[in-house]
């Protein structure tokens, strides 16, 4: 209410200075801007040379005062082109925001040489160039040049006379070099260097800036840091993520009293966590992910007060979950997965109120019915990642369990004996559950159907048997998905590896749960009886996949409302009968496999159907698809007549397959977008093993 107060105030006085301001274009400005469009590949509209008396501070995106120009702003006008030498004669230009366009030439050296000039964004183009040494802007606040094709080094003279800068974001280009020590930017309160060729040591000039708050150094090729010198830094957060960072973290925490923000994960750091960040009051979000550090974990929570977010997977931590960790108030997000940890899950978990993500897979833990027992007492965890632990132990059927607030369950890869329990049945905010490669046997219960908001469901590669439920084609968030499901806010991704038998795979990562394709794996059990026609109501199903099972009868054409399917796996089974034809109208199958089956017949060589390869096809003896010789086309033609008669939905597949793509691409474009983005790359190259961490 209030933002659309101020927007409306906004546009009223907007619309007063348009209507009462006739002011005519001062002369040097209007040769100026002209010399400027002549640079782009197309004139920009509204901007009108032909009349002398033209008022071009009525023109879109300029703003003046007192007759001169004093802002420019075309961001998000995809204006293409260079930028002209001619153009800078804007004496009084207190802002140029050309953001977000496709402006590729070199900077003309004058635009370093406004007196005038406060904001220069130019963020988000193709300028290829270098920077001059110094840049002679007085005035200078905000300089933004990130995300274009800068390189060479960058300029260590950038504050001598442009001393008032308050932001500087060169991220995302091709600098190299070292990082200049920046002395002279006295009231510097952002640096973002992101993503660039840096290199060397991080100097430690840049901790005694008075102002610096934010420094974003990730995504380079830093080894070392210089050291802190004998400032105190009032730094708010620094990132030093994916860089080549050696050696110990310095042990200097005490001397950055504002830190919240310490991300360092992707370096290859060792030694322990130091004395310092064990004690830090301020930090709220600690990043070391993917490191070599190792020793005993030992956060001090009665100092780390402000702790809500730890991540310390994937380094040679040792010993056992420390207890104490219970005791950080505030702490929400924990991860300690692929380390050497081992033991079970301390008591005083029991009292952890604010866990709410937990991932422990990759350890050495035991006790999976004691750990449970503990964790169902955190009334706010919503997603629990316990894969790789616990092997062989029996996956506890106790009923009184209970996971009021539980989101998502992860517990693969364990060797757990026991069956699907039915204490799942009280999850009732389940979203994705994976049991896979375990060893559970008995049927998957009914129940699961039930579960009004799950989407993910992997139960492959146990030893599952009996049929598939039919409640299983009732999944509701599979039917009409709804996409303001109220997410776990998660402070790091999940990760999930797609091995095969052979190699190590590749890690899928996921920045929430929304990002996972709607799936059902009940891949390599002991299923048997027929696949539902009812699946076909699953019209938000991206995966499903029923390979290697005992499942007979023949492929239900109906399977073809699965309208957003991309994976359709159902090969090695014993069906029988044909492909359905109605499958060609199937708009984003991309993986499709029938392989060794008894189908038989021909298998339609339209729509995606003609896109699949043999290894789809193969081992039904009878079955004849793409390529076929006269001779051939004539058995298969017998065969498909030995067929029963095509059902009802069979018929009425000869419907428009593109106007079938544009209605669904409009209604799940963004699904479709996301998706394709995150999940397809690994689903195409998907295999047998899962497993999270
Ligand atoms: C200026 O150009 C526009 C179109 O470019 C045209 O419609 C208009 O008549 C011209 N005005 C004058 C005064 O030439
Ligand atoms: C430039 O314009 C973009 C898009 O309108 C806006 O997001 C950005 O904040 C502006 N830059 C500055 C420095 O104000
Ligand atoms: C833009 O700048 C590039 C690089 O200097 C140059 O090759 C090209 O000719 C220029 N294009 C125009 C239209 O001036
Ligand atoms: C700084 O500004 C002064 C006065 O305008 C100028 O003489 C000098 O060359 C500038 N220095 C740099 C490094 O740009
Ligand atoms: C840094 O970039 C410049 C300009 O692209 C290039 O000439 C130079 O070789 C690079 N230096 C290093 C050490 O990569
Ligand atoms: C800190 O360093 C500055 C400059 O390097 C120096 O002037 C100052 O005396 C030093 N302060 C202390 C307490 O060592
Ligand atoms: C930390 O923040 C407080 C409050 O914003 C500020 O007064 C103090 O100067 C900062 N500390 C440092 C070392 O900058
Ligand atoms: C730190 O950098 C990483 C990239 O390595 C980025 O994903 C993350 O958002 C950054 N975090 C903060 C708090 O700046
Ligand atoms: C782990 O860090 C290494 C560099 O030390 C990097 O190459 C790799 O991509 C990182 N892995 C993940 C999953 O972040
Ligand atoms: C990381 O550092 C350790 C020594 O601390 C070294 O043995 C290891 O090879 C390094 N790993 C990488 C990927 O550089
Ligand atoms: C803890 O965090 C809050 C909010 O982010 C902040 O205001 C407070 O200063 C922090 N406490 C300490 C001791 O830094
Ligand atoms: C298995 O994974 C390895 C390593 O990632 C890869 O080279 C190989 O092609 C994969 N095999 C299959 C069948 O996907």
């Amino acid at each position: 209410m209030v933002p659309f107060f101020i927007f409306l105030l906004f546009s009223l006085q907007t619309l007063v200075l348009v209507n009462t301001q006739k002011v005519e274009c001062n002369s040097n400005d209007l040769t100026g801007l002209k010399a400027f469009v002549n640079g782009f590949d197309s004139p920009i509209e509204g901007w009108v040379f032909n009349d002398t008396s033209s008022s071009c501070c009525n023109w879109v995106g300029i703003k003046c005062e007192a007759g001169r120009i004093v802002e420019i702003d075309l961001s998000k006008k995809r204006l293409s082109g260079n930028l002209s030498d001619a153009l800078f004669r804007f004496e009084h230009l207190m802002v140029l925001n050309l953001s977000y366009n496709y402006i590729q030439g070199p900077l003309p050296n004058v635009i370093f040489h406004f007196g005038k000039l406060e904001v220069l964004d130019l963020s988000s183009n193709e300028i290829r160039d270098v920077l001059p040494n110094s840049i002679d802007l007085p005035k200078l606040d905000v300089l933004d040049l990130s995300a274009n094709s800068f390189s060479g080094v960058i300029p260590s003279g950038l504050c001598v006379n442009s001393s008032r800068v308050r932001v500087v974001r060169l991220a995302v280009n091709y600098f190299n070099g070292s990082v200049p020590k920046f002395e002279n930017c006295r009231l510097l309160e952002q640096l973002y260097v992101a993503s660039n060729y840096l290199y060397g040591d991080i100097p430690k000039s840049l901790f005694g800036l008075p102002r610096l708050g934010e420094l974003a150094l990730q995504e380079n090729r830093f080894t070392g840091f210089e050291g802190i010198g004998n400032s105190t830094s009032g730094l708010v957060r620094l990132n030093v993520s994916s860089n080549r960072l050696t050696g110990k973290i310095p042990d200097w925490f005490d001397r950055f009293p504002n830190l919240s923000y310490f991300i360092a994960h992707s370096n290859n750091l060792s030694g322990g966590v130091p004395l310092s960040l064990l004690n830090s009051r301020s930090v709220s979000s600690v990043n070391l992910r993917n490191n070599s550090l190792n020793g005993l974990i030992g956060f001090n929570c009665s100092s780390m007060v402000n702790l809500t977010s730890l991540d310390l997977g994937t380094n040679n931590f040792s010993g056992n979950i420390p207890g104490n960790l219970a005791s950080c108030g505030k702490l929400k997000a924990l991860n300690l997965a692929r380390n050497k940890l081992v033991g079970q899950i301390p008591e005083s978990f029991k009292n952890f109120e604010s866990l709410s993500y937990l991932s422990l897979s990759n350890g050495s833990f035991n006790n999976l019915s004691m750990s449970l027992k503990i964790l169902q007492h955190c009334p706010n965890l919503s997603v629990l990642v316990l894969t790789m632990n616990f092997h062989t132990e029996q996956l506890p059927s106790d009923d009184e369990l209970q996971f009021k607030s539980l989101k998502a369950l992860v517990i693969a890869n364990c060797r757990l004996t026991g069956s699907i329990p039915s204490w799942l049945n009280g999850l009732t905010q389940l979203q994705l559950l994976d049991l896979s490669w375990n060893d559970l046997t008995g049927t998957i219960p009914a129940y699961l159907g039930n579960l009004k908001s799950l989407f993910y469901l992997d139960l492959s590669n146990n030893s599952l048997s009996g049929e598939i439920p039919k409640s299983l084609t009732q999944l509701p968030s599979l039917i009409s998905r709804d996409i303001s499901l109220e997410e776990p806010s998660l402070d790091f991704p999940f990760f999930k590896r797609k091995r095969n038998l052979t190699g190590r795979g590749q890690a899928l990562r996921y920045n929430q749960i929304m990002g996972f394709p709607p799936s059902i794996d009940l891949s390599s059990n002991l299923l048997t009886g027929p696949i539902w026609s009812e699946f076909g109501n699953l019209k938000k199903l991206h995966v499903l996949d029923l390979k290697h099972n005992n499942l007979s009868g023949t492929i239900p054409s109906a399977l073809s409302g699965m309208r957003s399917i991309e994976t359709l796996d159902m090969s090695y089974n014993n069906l029988m009968g044909s492909v359905p034809t109605s499958f060609v109208t199937l708009p984003f199958l991309s993986k499709f496999s029938v392989a060794y089956n008894n189908l038989m017949g021909m298998v339609p060589s339209r729509g995606q159907l003609a896109t699949f390869s043999n290894s789809s096809f193969e081992g039904n003896p009878d079955l004849c698809w793409g390529g076929l010789t006269k001779v051939t086309i004539d058995t298969c033609q017998k065969n498909q007549d030995l067929l029963p008669p095509p059902t009802a939905s069979d018929k009425d597949e000869d419907f428009s397959i593109l106007r079938m793509v544009v209605i669904i691409g409009f209604g799940t474009g963004f699904l479709v977008t996301v998706i394709s983005l995150l999940v397809i790359p690994g689903i195409m190259g998907a295999s047998k093993t899962d497993k999270f961490e």
